[in-house]
């Protein structure tokens, strides 16, 4: 059985060290990463950060959530030296957990825009991301969709596709309108567009974007990155038609949330750690992970015209300090709406 334990263990976090030329003078500096962010493209960023720096960069991944549960069950042992997770919720959770430090750096304070950094200095975003609408318009009436909150309205009766409740995207969302329209007026807007739902919900965004394409559903709610990887083809033609036969629906202003780092509590490389987030929050580090993920960086919106075409947005100023303090009430009210 332990050894069962181990297998699936290893299958699910894998460890790279980004082989990279040392300067021949540098001391043996290193930094050890854990990740939630789940791409491939982030190694080509640390890999120049190594290049610049001669510090090595390893790097552990793993889904978001399972590595604040690895975080606390290792505790003081833990190798970790920078965290990076994806989500409002998951990055304060971490804070709230003790398991990041808080640091001084002009740099980031810098780069990184009020809203999107904590004022006790833990964590600091790296990447924006947009939470969209994606609708068929042979399905539901476009036009009549322009805010979360037109999914409650009784006309989308068995039209609405949501991802599960344990789902932080969802969470910090329902966060974001608890501060956006207060309590009273998001749980009505849960209990209306709940009861619109299509049943099951959703393990990932991806499949409910191939569900409005199929008209399983009329409407869903998506990270807008998704949609355009589909598009670009990163996932294989048949998503990419898929994604084609959809229209995303940006409201006004939008959801923005983020995905973020800090250094470890118990870091024993905490100089290199800083470093290197300073470089990932850079105009040139940002860019570096938000291109090729089709996220926006920190400070301007991705270039590719697959983003482009999703049209323009305006974050709606919620900070992600606030969508963190929401999320346990947020959770309740989920689950009291019956989003399961
Ligand atoms: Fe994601």
């Amino acid at each position: 059985m332990q050894k069962l334990k181990k297998i699936i263990f290893s299958v699910f976090t894998c460890t790279f060290l980004l082989n990279v030329n040392i300067p021949a003078n540098s001391t043996e500096k290193e930094v050890k990463v854990y990740s939630g962010r789940h791409y491939n493209t982030d190694r080509s960023v640390f890999k120049k950060f190594a290049e610049e720096t001669g510090i090595k960069v390893r790097l552990i991944e793993a889904a978001g959530i399972s590595l604040i549960e690895r975080m606390k069950r290792e505790g003081k042992n833990s190798q970790a030296d920078l965290i990076l997770l994806v989500d409002a919720a998951r990055i304060t959770n971490a804070a709230k957990a003790g398991l990041l430090q808080s640091i001084e750096s002009s740099n980031l304070e810098n780069d990184v825009p009020v809203g999107l950094k904590d004022p006790g200095k833990e964590w600091y975003a790296l990447t924006r991301r947009v939470r969209v609408m994606i609708a068929n318009p042979k399905v539901v009436d476009v036009s009549k969709i322009n805010d979360y909150t037109d999914l409650a309205d009784p006309s989308l009766k068995g039209k609405v596709c949501l991802r599960n409740r344990k789902s932080p995207y969802n969470q910090s969302l329902v966060a974001n309108q608890l501060i956006n329209k207060g309590e009273l007026a998001t749980k009505a807007w849960l209990s209306g567009m709940i009861s619109n739902v299509s049943k099951p919900f959703f393990p990932g965004d991806i499949a409910i974007i191939r569900a409005v394409s199929k008209k399983k559903c009329g409407v869903g709610i998506v990270n807008h990155y998704y949609v355009a990887r589909m598009l670009a083809g990163v996932n294989g033609r048949r998503d990419a038609l898929y994604a084609k036969k959809t229209e995303v629906l940006t409201p006004n202003p939008a959801h923005v949330n983020i995905s973020a780092g800090g250094v470890a509590k118990y870091a024993t490389n905490k100089n290199e750690a800083i470093q290197l987030l300073e470089f990932l929050a850079s105009s040139e580090g940002s860019k570096g992970l938000a291109a090729p993920t089709f996220e926006h960086p920190l400070k301007e919106v991705n270039q590719n015209q697959i983003v482009k075409n999703f049209g323009e947005f305006t974050p709606d100023g919620v900070t992600v300090e606030e969508l963190g303090e929401k999320n346990s009430l947020a959770i309740r009210l989920m689950k009291d709406a019956g989003w399961n």
